[in-house]
């Protein structure tokens, strides 16, 4: 069974590869290489010893896009993580965010339409969810009202999605990530930052590594029980095995809807501190760091509640918060090594 994997060469997208490919499906990866490396295909191979059929083009073309479905009308599924998403750089400049992360999904689903692909799994956020009045946070809370450009595309994609599987013999499951962060256990995939991070894991262990003098925290007044602000971590791995799971759920025929929605973290929310005691006790590494005022349009605290994704995905996140931060700091130190970090 093939599947494109849009975004495959990106940091979610090539943990994914890697976990279809050692299930046996026949990876496609479409990949402009706007923020990776085509070496990822080099390391995705080394782990499993398979490498992965690679189109390099921009998805926002709607005559490259239609070619490519034409040539692999025979897709099962499409998992489509391709999209652009630092959230600060959306505010700055929105229409290349909506551009993007819009016109791709389109092409993306004309392409769908036209070759009668049925199965889409899509990229979303808990960033939907805004900062939601009951926690652990259900898939049925409401979606409030975007504060960045880039949470908007997500809501708009849901959208997109939900309203072409009406009209049309399309099927989609929204994944909405809480907070990713780690590596693979080999340290030869992970997350590349392009310039200063601005997520905190990468800040952690740049710090760490000596590339940043200090983390800066921000903000220690929040209402939570040591005034940091608190989210759902979960670990890259963790989150690529759902995607297999949900591409599965679509392929077997499971699925109740012809759009669902699950949340994708571990259902246990962690403060800023904690991060930084996780990694200090995982690693052994001191880390500086200072405490600031509170970063603007940060919410105070969210966690998924993960029942939904448990009973009916058949899916749970197994690695602890110390697993994380450990697989972070192997990255981080194999990127020093390459002089890439
Ligand atoms: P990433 O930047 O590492 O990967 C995205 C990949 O898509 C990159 O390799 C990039 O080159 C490619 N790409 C972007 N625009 C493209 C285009 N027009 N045509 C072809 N390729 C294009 O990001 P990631 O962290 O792996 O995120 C994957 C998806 O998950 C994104 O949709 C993101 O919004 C979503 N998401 C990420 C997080 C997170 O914290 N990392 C959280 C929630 C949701
Ligand atoms: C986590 C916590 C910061 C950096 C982002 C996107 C969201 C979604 C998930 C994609 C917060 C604190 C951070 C630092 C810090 N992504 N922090 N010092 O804010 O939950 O959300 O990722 O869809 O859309 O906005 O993630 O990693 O930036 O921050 O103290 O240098 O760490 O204030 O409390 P966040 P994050």
């Amino acid at each position: 069974m093939k599947i494109l994997v849009t975004g495959g060469t990106g940091y979610i997208g090539s943990h994914t590869v890697v976990e279809l490919q050692a299930k046996g499906y026949e990876v496609v990866i479409v990949d402009d290489l706007s923020n990776s490396s085509v070496e990822v295909l080099d390391h995705i191979a080394e782990i499993t010893g398979k490498r992965p059929v690679f189109e390099q083009f921009d998805l926002k073309d709607a005559l490259k896009t239609s070619a490519f479905f034409s040539k692999h009308s025979d897709l099962g599924g499409i998992i489509h993580f391709a999209a652009f998403k630092a959230v600060g750089e959306s505010v700055e400049f929105p229409l290349k965010y909506y551009q993007n992360n819009l016109v791709s999904l389109i092409n993306i689903l004309q392409g769908m339409m036209e070759n009668k692909i049925r199965n889409i799994v899509f990229s979303s956020s808990c960033t939907v969810y805004g900062q939601p009045d009951k926690l652990p946070v259900k898939e049925d809370a409401p979606v409030q009202k975007a504060w960045s450009p880039y949470g908007n595309t997500k809501q708009i994609s849901e959208e997109i999605i939900s309203d072409t599987s009406k009209a049309s013999g399309i099927d989609g499951i929204l994944l909405r990530y809480f907070n990713p962060i780690g590596a693979h256990e080999t340290a030869l995939i992970g997350e590349l930052p392009l310039g200063v991070p601005n997520s905190l894991m990468p800040y952690i262990t740049q710090t760490a590594i000596g590339i940043r003098p200090f983390l800066r925290v921000w903000g220690s007044d929040y209402d939570t029980p040591d005034g940091t602000a608190i989210r759902d971590y979960l670990h890259v791995t963790d989150l690529a095995v759902a995607h297999v799971i949900a591409v599965e759920r679509m392929l077997n025929g499971k699925m109740k809807q012809k759009v669902e929605v699950f949340n994708l973290g571990t259902g246990n929310g962690f403060s800023v501190m904690q991060v930084i005691e996780s990694f200090e006790r995982s690693t052994g590494v001191k880390l500086n760091y200072q405490i600031m005022d509170r970063r603007p349009g940060d919410i105070e605290k969210v966690w998924a509640d993960t029942e939904f994704a448990n009973k009916e995905l058949g899916w749970k996140a197994v690695k602890s918060l110390d697993e994380m931060t450990a697989s972070a700091w192997k990255w981080e130190k194999v990127l020093a090594q390459k002089g890439k970090g």
